[in-house]
């Protein structure tokens, strides 16, 4: 064995057992669900979107060797990953910026939308994580509800645009409904709402559907701006890291909002992102395993008789009206942690799909509960 693998098994075991440590204090996070089999007290959390499966194994190897390293800002790794994820979609790395997560760009563009004054229009229910900051700096959230699909409405989100509106969000596949828009539907209204305002376009969950990226408009156009994660499809989230897609003279404006430009992602964050991007055979064993146990879901919900979306993503969106009492409630009693009531009116709540073992578990569950109804 060389000295070089030497070192690395022993900074990998001396790693794993830091996670051994970390699983039993610091993170709150389900025991691994084994055949259905689980230890007592364990919780299968179901209610954030996470990519159950974790971070691919290139990844995992690239962040085990990054905490070396960690003494150096990680500058060159910042610029590997902007050339790269802009080759993959045709662009040079100026149409790039780096976030702690997309929640960071949506952040970013809502503050450069706030310094305009005026209003944003938004879907609802939709992923409005970034409404609170917004409304802070001074940015009018006008909700638009979606349609009787729980698909965003694109006419009334057109309509309800006014001189004083400075963004337009559309997250397409739509969290929580994961309903989808068809892309050209997307286009025409990016076109259209661009020309007088900046649009926002969430693709968080896009690799899941079938839908394309619509990376490609930036090229001509500064009124748009597109969300992307490493958080979900590529089971990163706790590496929070994510990136914005937009022409150069845009990404400059973002910038400014940052403390310092593309900085907020940690070297570990970075090299596992570089690693694992664009890793085709990964992404398409993680939405096939997202396949198999979202069936189990829709069998259950359909022998159920529970009114659901049909969803493009990893998290299903369910009425739990017929359900009498706090479903999350009852569900955190059989130890899943699920996604809170919605919509109040029909209760409509979201599942986030997790692997088939705590998928098995989940519906065991759902089946339990609405026996008593
Ligand atoms: C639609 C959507 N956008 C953005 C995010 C933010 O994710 P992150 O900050 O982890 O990249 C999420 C997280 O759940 C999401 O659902």
């Amino acid at each position: 064995m060389t000295i070089h693998r030497r070192r690395l098994l022993k900074n990998g075991s001396l790693a794993l057992a830091g996670l051994t440590f970390l699983n039993q204090g610091l993170f709150a996070d389900p025991l691994p669900v084994k055949s259905g089999f689980r230890l007592p007290g364990s919780v299968i959390k179901l209610s954030a979107n996470e990519n159950p499966y974790g971070p691919s194994p290139a990844a995992r190897a690239a962040m085990l060797e990054a905490v070396t390293h960690s003494n150096r800002y990680p500058w060159d790794v910042t610029t590997k990953l902007r050339e790269k994820i802009a080759a993959h979609f045709g662009l040079a790395k100026e149409y790039i910026l780096i976030g702690a997560g997309s929640s960071e760009i949506l952040g970013l563009v809502a503050q450069h939308a706030a310094s305009l004054k005026g209003n944003a229009v938004a879907a609802d229910p939709t992923f409005g994580i970034w409404w609170n900051a917004a409304e802070k700096s001074g940015l009018k959230i006008h909700k638009v509800a979606l349609d009787a699909q729980k698909k965003h409405d694109l006419a009334a989100m057109l309509a309800a645009i006014n001189n004083e509106t400075k963004l337009v969000y559309v997250c397409n596949p739509n969290n929580p409904t994961g309903t989808v828009l068809a892309p050209a539907a997307v286009k025409s209204f990016i076109e259209e709402v661009s020309r007088k305002t900046l649009v926002l376009l969430d693709e968080a969950y896009v690799e899941y559907s079938d839908l394309p990226s619509m990376a490609a408009m930036v090229a001509n156009n500064k009124n748009l701006v597109i969300a992307k994660t490493f958080s979900k499809i590529y089971g990163m989230a706790g590496a929070r890291i994510g990136y914005a897609i937009a022409h150069p003279e845009t990404i400059r404006e973002l910038n400014a909002y940052q403390p310092w430009a593309n900085a907020g992602a940690s070297a570990v964050s970075l090299a596992g992102a570089l690693a694992c991007f664009g890793d085709e055979a990964f992404l398409s064993s993680v939405k096939q395993k997202n396949r198999e146990a979202l069936s189990l879901v829709y069998q259950t919900m359909k022998e159920l008789n529970i009114a659901h979306c049909p969803t493009s993503t990893n998290f299903l969106y369910y009425s739990a009206k017929e359900f009498k009492g706090d479903l999350p409630g009852a569900l955190q009693n059989e130890q899943i942690l699920a996604g809170r009531i919605v919509e109040e009116k029909e209760k409509w709540t979201r599942i986030s799909i997790g692997t088939m073992d705590e998928m098995k578990i989940y519906t065991a569950a759902l089946r339990k509960l609405w026996k008593t109804v």
